[in-house]
């Protein structure tokens, strides 16, 4: 197994620095599957030009992801950089507070009082909510086909069921959902692998929105609890801080903040990327309607082909070898998901979409950090996409996605279709 991009011997750093640069350009955003294909030729282990590793093959990621030797890389790992200020824009300070930036024990902890927050029980209450919430937004895209002739799926249906499903879940009045939309599109910006100053700009701004949104969320529902799950929150995390009600208020923002924002756009681009591959290989579609029980193997399918997530990023805890590469404590890889899912000596012929594969892929992570909303999101896909294929049988595409000029996280702009 080779480790690094190497020619002649020679670490072929621009070869590299080329991949990456591309996979930011919007030919990238839109096929990037010949670019991770390309990485992962040069090894399972790529040095990426800025420091660290790219890690590109299925095993090494999921070794990686699992592995006691890596962490994610918490305040006191920023703090140990020689840049630390690279780590101190506001939206990445605040991202640093939340879960997904947490170490034992401090995450252990708040993942032991979370619980599985969407266990059987839970996703069977939510399942009418959400039946609703599909046959409402079905009925807007069926209105808008009917009058316009065609609909964009994104904003009728893909970036509204997600908001409309949490928002429920957490009590938080309709009127304001569009909001909450419109900084999570923005304050994302910063957790992009390279943010440029504007982009960090446009974050900052971002989250002082949403630091006021849900910090006034909190106080009104201290002001008037109720049965909802923020309430529990609220009386779980007073308890824990009994004597400080501050502590207890930042422990309840990181969450209710975290929660809220890493729903959103995720769920909604796999619910856009399984009706578009789905219409793009019509047989599919079709092969679907007539067996309705492989839904859920077409949601993972297209969980494993284009996740919604593209990179994750971990640190060495101690000096370490992966795939054969020595790693120094505290070097930074990072996890390339969708290049991970394509590994052909994981999944056969990786480039075909195909329902009824079962494959295996790493979109929702895996070990300590697993993500807490996989069985949320699949429920929403679930009901979604069985609706879709009894509802517009002839549902088409007018035309390809547009994606957001991002590489970490995933977001289809627009996805027109017509029936
Ligand atoms: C298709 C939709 C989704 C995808 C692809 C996705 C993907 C991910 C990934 C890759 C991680 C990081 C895992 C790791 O570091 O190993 C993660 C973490 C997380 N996700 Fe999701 N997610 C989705 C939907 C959701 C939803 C619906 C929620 C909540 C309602 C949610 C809440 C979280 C939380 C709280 C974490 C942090 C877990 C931790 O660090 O302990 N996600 N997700």
């Amino acid at each position: 197994m080779t480790a690094v991009g190497d020619i002649g011997g020679r670490l072929d750093r621009r070869a590299v620095i080329s991949v990456v640069r591309r996979l930011r350009s919007p030919e990238g955003q839109t096929d990037p599957l010949p670019l991770w294909k390309e990485l992962r030729d040069m090894g399972d282990v790529v040095p990426a030009p800025w420091g660290g590793h790219f890690v590109t093959g299925f095993e090494v990621c999921n070794q990686v992801l699992r592995g006691r030797d890596w962490l994610v890389p918490d305040i006191a790992w920023q703090e140990r950089q020689p840049a630390p200020e690279r780590w101190h824009a506001p939206a990445t300070r605040e991202m640093s507070h939340t879960l997904s930036r947490l170490n034992a024990p401090e995450h252990t902890s708040q993942r032991r009082a979370l619980g599985n927050l969407f266990d059987r029980g839970t996703l069977e209450a939510m399942t009418p909510d959400v039946e609703g919430h599909v046959r409402r937004l079905c009925d807007a895209l069926e209105e808008r086909l009917r009058t316009a002739g065609e609909a964009d799926l994104v904003s009728t249906v893909s970036e509204r069921l997600p908001v409309e499903t949490v928002g429920h879940w957490l009590a938080i009045p309709a009127e304001r959902y569009a909001h909450i939309l419109d900084f999570t599109h923005r304050q994302v910006f910063a957790q992009e692998l390279l943010p440029t100053k504007s982009d960090l700009k446009v974050s900052a701004a971002a989250t002082m929105e949403m630091r006021t949104f849900f910090t006034d969320l909190i106080r009104e529902r201290r002001a008037h609890p109720g049965d909802d799950v923020v309430s529990e929150w609220i009386r779980h995390w007073d308890a824990r801080f009994p004597d400080d009600r501050a502590a207890a208020d930042r422990a309840l923002y990181h969450l209710v903040m975290f929660i809220t924002i890493a729903s959103l756009e995720t769920t909604a681009t796999l619910l856009s990327n399984m009706v578009w591959l789905l219409l793009r290989d019509r047989a599919q579609w079709d092969w679907l309607r007539a067996h309705p029980e492989h839904v859920d193997d077409a949601i993972d399918e297209a969980l494993r082909y284009d996740p919604p997530i593209h990179l994750n990023s971990r640190v060495a805890a101690k000096d370490t070898v992966l795939a054969g590469v020595p790693v120094a404590k505290d070097t930074m890889v990072h996890v390339l998901y969708g290049a991970a899912n394509h590994d052909p000596r994981r999944n056969e012929d990786p480039h075909t979409f195909d329902v009824r594969r079962r494959g295996a892929h790493l979109t929702f992570g895996g070990g300590a950090h697993y993500c807490l909303g996989a069985g949320l999101a699949r429920l929403e896909a679930r009901t979604l996409l069985s609706h879709l294929l009894k509802r517009f049988p002839d549902l088409a595409l007018a035309s390809g996605p547009e994606y957001a000029p991002r590489m970490v996280f995933r977001r289809v702009t627009s996805l027109r279709v017509t029936s």
